[in-house]
């Protein structure tokens, strides 16, 4: 009987070393994507902000438009960015406004980091 309470613990103990592991890792697996994400918006997103949203969404330049000039102000309305800029021009709601359609490869850009989006 004792070998068995002893056994039983030594299984529930080691149950929950793994359990406390597997969360530990989850954890730090969401914040390295999380940093990914927001290296992403700097080396890839926030360039192309500069280049085809300016200066109307950056207060800096004088824009006066929602201002897309950080991760976050960015990731708020990343959903109706990428719905936006799939439009054609012409089409209600088209951005980047009175420009040109961005090409198919920045707009891939947009999409693949919404896509890795830590929710
Ligand atoms: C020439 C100025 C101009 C440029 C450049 C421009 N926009 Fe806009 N943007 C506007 C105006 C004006 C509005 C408000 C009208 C509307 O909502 O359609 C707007 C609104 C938006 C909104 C909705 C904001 C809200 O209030 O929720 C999004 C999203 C957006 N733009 C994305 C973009 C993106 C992405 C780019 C660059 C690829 C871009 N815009 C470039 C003028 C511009």
């Amino acid at each position: 009987m004792k070998k068995f309470i002893l056994l039983t613990s030594l299984c529930l103990s080691f149950a929950l070393i793994i359990f406390s592991c597997s969360r530990k890792s989850a954890a730090a697996l969401a914040s390295k994507k999380q940093a990914a994400h927001v290296a992403m918006y700097e080396s890839s997103v926030k360039p192309l902000i500069a280049a085809k949203c300016s200066p109307c969404h950056l207060p800096a330049e004088g824009g006066k438009k929602k201002p897309f000039d950080n991760y976050d102000s960015v990731k708020a309305v990343s959903a109706d960015i990428v719905r936006r800029i799939e439009l054609n021009p012409g089409e209600k709601g088209f951005m980047p406004f009175k420009k040109s359609k961005l090409s198919a490869e920045e707009i891939a850009v947009f999409k693949k980091w919404v896509a890795e989006e830590v929710k």
